[in-house]
């Protein structure tokens, strides 16, 4: 991390987990716990736990995040969810483009793209997700294929709303395996990223980017992670839905 120029942000990314009252009895036990961060702590949920999140956690430091958001305004898209929905709900984070969304939801870097440019658009702050599958670097492609989501993900986004985007580096190999990529290889891919940001807006608006790491991230690894120049905070999954074991990864990145 590199908190003189950027914010370390921990968000918790906790997929189809957890109902409304057992999303309000896990932030009520977080809030203590997290209380004295010296990070930003996000927790992205099921659309359906936002009311009862947005609740649980007014008056902490904790913000509420959507794990996805549709790019149209409104209009005939049966089970989607609008930036106008989601900015009414209390939202202030999106995460757009996991890679479970882009593996079994068809989602594309051009949708990705569209995805990153509402939720920005609409003010939220988005969380895209890039990174390459096992294959994918053992063919030696993992620079290329980071720069070019990365790139893709951000295509019309604006220098000025830059500060609105987070880029999650979460190599598919490494998300809910327990194999977590070594603090080495996650400072290199978020590197590759920032270059990739660099490439496209200059080096100062590269600097300034918070770039996470994701992928098995837990209260054992975090501390190693999050010392990397380039790992500015993580997206977590698994240790997200227990509050001690994210309040330990929030603790790592208070340091
Ligand atoms: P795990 O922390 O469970 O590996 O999930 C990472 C992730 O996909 C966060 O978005």
């Amino acid at each position: 991390m590199k908190k003189s120029v950027r914010k370390a942000v921990i968000a918790g990314n906790w997929k189809m987990n957890k109902t409304p009252s057992e999303t309000t009895a896990l932030i009520n036990e977080m809030k203590p716990l997290v209380a004295d961060a010296d990070c930003d702590v996000v927790l992205c949920v099921p659309y359906i736990d936002i009311p009862a999140a947005v609740e649980a956690a007014k008056g902490s430091n904790i913000k509420i995040g959507a794990e996805n958001i549709h790019f149209k305004a409104s209009g005939a898209y049966t089970g989607e969810i609008s930036a106008d929905m989601l900015k009414e709900a209390g939202v202030e984070y999106v995460v757009v483009g996991h890679s479970e969304r882009r593996t079994y939801f068809g989602e594309t870097d051009q949708t990705v793209n569209l995805r990153t440019l509402a939720a920005v658009n609409a003010g939220f702050t988005a969380i895209v997700c890039v990174g390459e599958t096992l294959e994918q670097r053992e063919l030696g492609y993992t620079e290329t294929l980071l720069k070019y989501q990365t790139k893709m993900a951000l295509t019309n986004v604006k220098p000025e709303q830059l500060k609105n985007v987070i880029i999650a580096y979460e190599p598919v190999w490494a998300i809910g395996t327990g194999v977590t990529a070594t603090a080495e290889q996650a400072d290199e891919g978020n590197g590759y990223v920032r270059a990739a940001i660099a490439e496209a807006y200059g080096a100062d608006a590269a600097e300034a980017v918070t770039v996470q790491y994701g992928g098995s991230m837990n209260a054992k690894n975090a501390d190693e992670l999050l010392e990397k120049v380039n790992v500015d905070g993580g997206l977590i999954g698994g240790a997200s839905l227990k509050a001690e074991d994210f309040s330990i990864i929030v603790k790592a990145a208070s340091k």
